[in-house]
């Protein structure tokens, strides 16, 4: 941290807020929490997250995905794929599903996030009691045969440097909270999976029976 950062934060006071967590629960019925979707490219996650926050919504439950091809055109524009910068990419991701489970909403992360050290760190800005990791397993040779966006193909072609899966790693979850492989199961079976861990996670409407 240079001298800068570190007299700009020493200069800072933190502003308490009035409205407890309790309070933005029974506004909103529900426990926010954070669904972290990782995996390669191609492997369905912003697929799975977009239909999850349409049903999440459409049944009254404030949701809003956070899309790494969605943020990268604003809120992460010009940063690039090196591990520093995926980094940073996920750092501001992080803080941002953090802001949202703050202000009461269930947010839904679809971003490769392939290292996990990265991950762990996500877990530690947004909490370990509102992180639930869902790790998408399509393997490699489906993503790439489908190749819905011919980034695998330019990559091949050497023309998109450290491509995740061909000339970047990506490190699978040791423990996540599911995993879902998007080539054997529908999108309907992947959500009702995904339904029952928000539901025992906490995040259904409190005083829920289905909890
Ligand atoms: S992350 O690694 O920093 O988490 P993120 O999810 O934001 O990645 O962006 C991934 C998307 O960027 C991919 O779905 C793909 O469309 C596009 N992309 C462009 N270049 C690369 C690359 N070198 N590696 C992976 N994805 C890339």
């Amino acid at each position: 941290m240079n001298r800068t950062t570190t007299d700009a934060i020493e200069n800072l006071v933190l502003h308490p807020t009035r409205v407890t967590p309790a309070d933005r629960e029974r506004l909103f019925s529900q426990r926010p929490l954070t669904l972290w979707f990782t995996g390669l490219s191609g492997a369905g996650k912003s697929t799975l997250a977009f239909a999850l926050e349409k049903l999440l919504v459409d049944s009254g439950r404030p949701a809003f995905v956070l899309d790494g091809d969605n943020v990268r055109h604003g809120l992460c524009k010009g940063l690039s794929f090196s591990t520093e910068d995926r980094s940073e990419n996920i750092r501001r991701i992080a803080e941002v599903a953090r802001l949202m489970n703050e202000a009461g909403l269930i947010a839904i992360v679809a971003c490769i996030s392939p290292c996990r050290l990265q991950r762990e760190q996500a877990r530690e800005i947004i909490g370990d009691e509102r992180f639930l990791e869902i790790y998408l397993n399509t393997p490699l040779s489906v993503c790439e045969g489908l190749d819905p966006k011919g980034l695998y193909r330019k990559a091949r072609a050497g023309l998109i440097p450290d491509f995740t899966g061909v000339s970047a790693t990506y490190e699978a979850p040791e423990a996540p909270a599911l995993t879902l492989d998007a080539s054997e199961k529908s999108i309907s079976v992947c959500l009702g999976e995904i339904l029952d861990k928000v539901e025992g996670w906490g995040a259904a409407r409190p005083g829920s029976s289905s909890l």
